[in-house]
C-alpha cells in the first residue's frame, strides 16, 4: 500500500457496513439506467427490419401501392435473409468483443470512465449507422461499433453496482438494471411502432438517434457519480478509496463503517493475491483460470459458473418469445393482431420484473433460480403439449381455446423468467468472483450472454421457419428441457450470495458447497483473519472471549 499505509478493521462481522441512506439508493438506481441500452439496442432492430422505407432504400424495390399495410406486405418485398441475418447478428458480435475488452479497461482507467466510454463509442456507432443512407457498410460497421459500446456498458455497469450497493439491498439494486433492460425493450417497440408507416428517412433514423439521449444521460450523469472504492483498493490508493467509499455510504470519511469495511476489502484483496499472484498481462489473464475444477472457491470454477450462469440463462428460452414472438403468434391462426400479443408479452416482462426487487433479497439467489427455472420448464412443457393436442384436433382454422391457453402459459414463462432469471443472472454474476479478477470476470460472463444470445438467434429459425423443420408449439419442448438443465446447472453450481459484503462471499464460497451455502453465516471478519484488527475491536474480543469462558 502506498506510503505503507496499515487499515485496521475489526472483529465484528455484523459491523462492516453501513445503515442504507436515501443517497445511496439512488446512486446505484441511477447507474441502473445503463440497462435502458442493452433493452432498447436489442429492441429495434427486429422492427427497423421490417419498415417499409428501410427495405426500400436497402433492396432498391418500389414500395408495393396502397392500401399501406406493413403486416401484410408481399413476400419478397423484405430484404436478403443474409442481410437480415448480418444486420441482427452484428450487434452480438460487436457487444461479445466490447464485453471482454471492458474488463481490462475498468481496471486500468477505472468503472466510471469506462462506463462513459462505452457511452461515447456507442454514439459513434450510431452517428455510423444513421450519417449515410443505403450503405450497408456502414450500417453494419456502425452497428458493430455501437455493440462493442453496449458491450462496455452492460460489463461493467453491473460490476460498478455490484462494489457501490449496499450488501443488504445489493440484489435488489442490481434487479434495477434488469428493469431498465426491459423497459429498453419496450420503449424501442414502442417508438418503432410509432414510426414503422413513415415513408422517409425518418421512420429508421429517430428510433436510432433516440438512443443518443440515453448515452447523454447516463454519461453526463455518471461524471457526478463517484468511482468505485474497490478499484482504488486495487490501485492501492488508499486515499481515494477511502473518499470514494465514505461517499458511496454516505458517511463521514473517518466514520468507523468506512475504517471498518475499507479494511476488509484490502484484508480481502492481500488475501487473494497472495494466493494467486498475477505476473503481468497474460498472467492476469490466467488468474482467471486459476485453481482446482472440484473447488468450489477457485477462480477457474468461478469463471466457469460466471460464464455458465449467463449461459444458462440463454437456454431459459426466453428471447425466443422476444425475438420470434410475433411470427410465432402468426402461424397459432386465431389471432386477429400478433404485434398486439407481443406487445403484451413485452409489457408483462416490464410489470412483472419490479417483483424481484423483493424476493431476491427475502428468499435469496438460488432459491429464486430453482423456483422460476421450474416454473419456466412446466409453462414451456404445457404450451407444447397444448399445442400437439390442438393440431391433433384439427378444428378448422385453428383452437381458440387453446391458443388461449398457450398464450396464457407464455405469458407466465415470461413472468417467471422477469422475476428469477433475468435479473438473478445478473445480480450472482456481480458477486462471484473475488477483487483481482472481478472486472475481467464479469465481463466474460458479460461476453457468454451475448455470445450465446447470438447462437439462439442464428440457430431458432431453423427450429420454426416453414421450410425447415418447421416444429411450431413443439419447439418449446426443446425451451423445455434447455430450461431444465439450466435448472440443475443452478442446483449443482450456484451457490447463495444473499445478504453478504463481496468479501464474506469470498469465506462463504471458501467454507461451504452450493447446496450448504444457504445456511451460511459471517463468523469472522478478514481483518482478524489477517490479524489487522483496531486496538477497540481487540479489546472487544478479548472479552468476549473472557465471557466466554
Ligand atoms: C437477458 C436478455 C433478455 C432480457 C429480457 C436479460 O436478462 O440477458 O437476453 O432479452 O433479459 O428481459
Amino acid at each position: 500500500m502506498p506510503g505503507g499505509a496499515v487499515v485496521l478493521g475489526t472483529t465484528d462481522t455484523s459491523r462492516i457496513e453501513a445503515p442504507v441512506t436515501i443517497k445511496t439508493y439512488l446512486m446505484c438506481v441511477f447507474a441502473a439506467f445503463g440497462g435502458i441500452f442493452f433493452g432498447y439496442d436489442t429492441g429495434w432492430m427486429g422492427g427497423v427490419l421490417g419498415m417499409p422505407y428501410f427495405i426500400q432504400m436497402y433492396t432498391h424495390k418500389d414500395y408495393p401501392p396502397a392500401p399501406i399495410d406493413a403486416a401484410h406486405l408481399p413476400t419478397d418485398f423484405s430484404l436478403p435473409a443474409w442481410e437480415k441475418s448480418l444486420m441482427t447478428s452484428i450487434l452480438s458480435a460487436g457487444t461479445f468483443f466490447g464485453a471482454l475488452v471492458a474488463g481490462d479497461v475498468a481496471d486500468i482507467i477505472g468503472r466510471r470512465p469506462t462506463i462513459v466510454a462505452g457511452c461515447f463509442v456507442f454514439a459513434v456507432g450510431c452517428i455510423l449507422e444513421i450519417a449515410p443512407m443505403d450503405v450497408l457498410a456502414c450500417f453494419v460497421i456502425g452497428r458493430l461499433v455501437a455493440g462493442a459500446g453496449v458491450g462496455f456498458i452492460s460489463a461493467i455497469i453491473i460490476l460498478y453496482m455490484s462494489e457501490i450497493a449496499p450488501k443488504k439491498v445489493r440484489g435488489a439494486l442490481v434487479s434495477g438494471y434488469q428493469f431498465c433492460i426491459t423497459v429498453g425493450i419496450l420503449l424501442a417497440n414502442c417508438v418503432v411502432f410509432a414510426t414503422q408507416n413513415r415513408l422517409d428517412t425518418g421512420s429508421y433514423r429517430i428510433p436510432i438517434g433516440v438512443q443518443f439521449l440515453w448515452a447523454l444521460i447516463l454519461g453526463g450523469g455518471l461524471m457526478f457519480l463517484p468511482e468505485s472504492p474497490r478499484f482504488w483498493a486495487r490501485k492501492g490508493d488508499i486515499e481515494k478509496a477511502t473518499v470514494a467509499l465514505a461517499r458511496v455510504r454516505d458517511q463521514p470519511r473517518d466514520s468507523a463503517f468506512v475504517q471498518d469495511e475499507l479494511a476488509e476489502i484490502i484484508a480481502n484483496l492481500e488475501f487473494e493475491k497472495a494466493h494467486i499472484p498475477q505476473v503481468g498481462y497474460v498472467g492476469s489473464w490466467l488468474a482467471c483460470f486459476q485453481g482446482s475444477l472440484f473447488d468450489g472457491s477457485s477462480n477457474i470454477r468461478r469463471t466457469l459458473v460466471g460464464t455458465g450462469l449467463q449461459c444458462a440463462q440463454q437456454f431459459t428460452g426466453i428471447n425466443f418469445i422476444f425475438y420470434f414472438g410475433t411470427s410465432f403468434f402468426q402461424t397459432l391462426g386465431t389471432i386477429s393482431n400478433p404485434f398486439l400479443i407481443s406487445l403484451v408479452t413485452t409489457l408483462v416482462n416490464v410489470l412483472t420484473t419490479p417483483i424481484s426487487f423483493y424476493i431476491i433479497e427475502r428468499f435469496g439467489r438460488r432459491r429464486i433460480l430453482l423456483l422460476g427455472g421450474s416454473s419456466m420448464v412446466v409453462c414451456q412443457f404445457i404450451v407444447a403439449i397444448t399445442g400437439v393436442a390442438a393440431k391433433n384436433a384439427t378444428i378448422p382454422g385453428g383452437n381458440p381455446t387453446a391458443v388461449k391457453a398457450e398464450i396464457a402459459f407464455i405469458c407466465l414463462n415470461i413472468a417467471s423468467f422477469a422475476t428469477t432469471w433475468g435479473p438473478a443472472a445478473w445480480v450472482v454474476v456481480g458477486e462471484m468472483f473475488p477483487l483481482p479478477i472481478r472486472s475481467r470476470g464479469v465481463g466474460m460472463s458479460t461476453a457468454s450472454n451475448w455470445f450465446w444470445n447470438c447462437i439462439i438467434g442464428v440457430i431458432t429459425p431453423y427450429f420454426v421457419s416453414a421450410d425447415k423443420l418447421d416444429l411450431g408449439p413443439k419447439v418449446f419442448f426443446i425451451w423445455g428441457s434447455t430450461a431444465m438443465l439450466s435448472t440443475a446447472f443452478a442446483y449443482f453450481f450456484v451457490s447463495e450470495t444473499k445478504g453478504l459484503s463481496l468479501e464474506q462471499v469470498d469465506q462463504m464460497l471458501v467454507e461451504t458447497s452450493p447446496r450448504t451455502s444457504s445456511g451460511w453465516k459471517p463468523h469472522q471478519t478478514w481483518a482478524a483473519t489477517e490479524g489487522k484488527v483496531h486496538e477497540k475491536a481487540e479489546k472487544e474480543s478479548a472479552e468476549e472471549t473472557e465471557a466466554a469462558a
